[in-house]
């Protein structure tokens, strides 16, 4: 299951999102915000997390205007990796090195086309599960 979190930068893209996910199948549970109203992105960014952190979500999708503060509020919590992704290079990469379980991107960086084949990087690309790789996100959070 995928959690969907976003403030009112990231709205409009997180529309685009959510259709993309409905055409290719993937269950997502969608933690808001619901309009774009301005909120505060750190209360989208805890409720995606905390998903994660217990077990109901395994990876997540968070947008705010730029993916900045939206994915630094996420990589405060324990066990999040959140990538702030605007090309496809980075969102293969973190999966397959840091196996990052949020990906993080910016609605008034990205336009739609480039963003959903992020999305689809990041979805489609394993962890390497690398020696390598491993100790070095242990060490993230020893
Ligand atoms: C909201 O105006 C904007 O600050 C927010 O979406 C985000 O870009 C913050 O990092």
């Amino acid at each position: 299951m995928l959690a969907l979190g976003c403030d009112h930068g990231g709205y409009a893209l997180m529309q685009e999102v959510k259709k993309h996910l409905d055409q290719r199948g993937i269950a997502y549970q969608d933690f808001g915000c619901y309009s774009e109203e301005a909120v505060d992105y750190p209360v989208y960014a805890k409720k995606v997390g905390k998903a994660i952190q217990d077990g109901s979500c395994d990876k997540g999708i968070l947008i705010c205007g730029t993916g900045i503060g939206i994915s630094i509020t996420a990589n405060k919590m324990k066990g999040i990796r959140a990538a702030l992704c605007t090309d496809c290079f980075c969102a293969e990469a973190t999966r397959l090195h840091n196996d990052a379980n949020v990906l993080a991107m910016g609605g008034r960086v990205l336009g739609t086309g480039l963003a959903l084949k992020i999305v689809d990087t990041f979805l489609d690309t394993p962890f390497s599960g690398d020696d390598r790789h491993k100790r070095r996100i242990a060490m993230i959070e020893g």
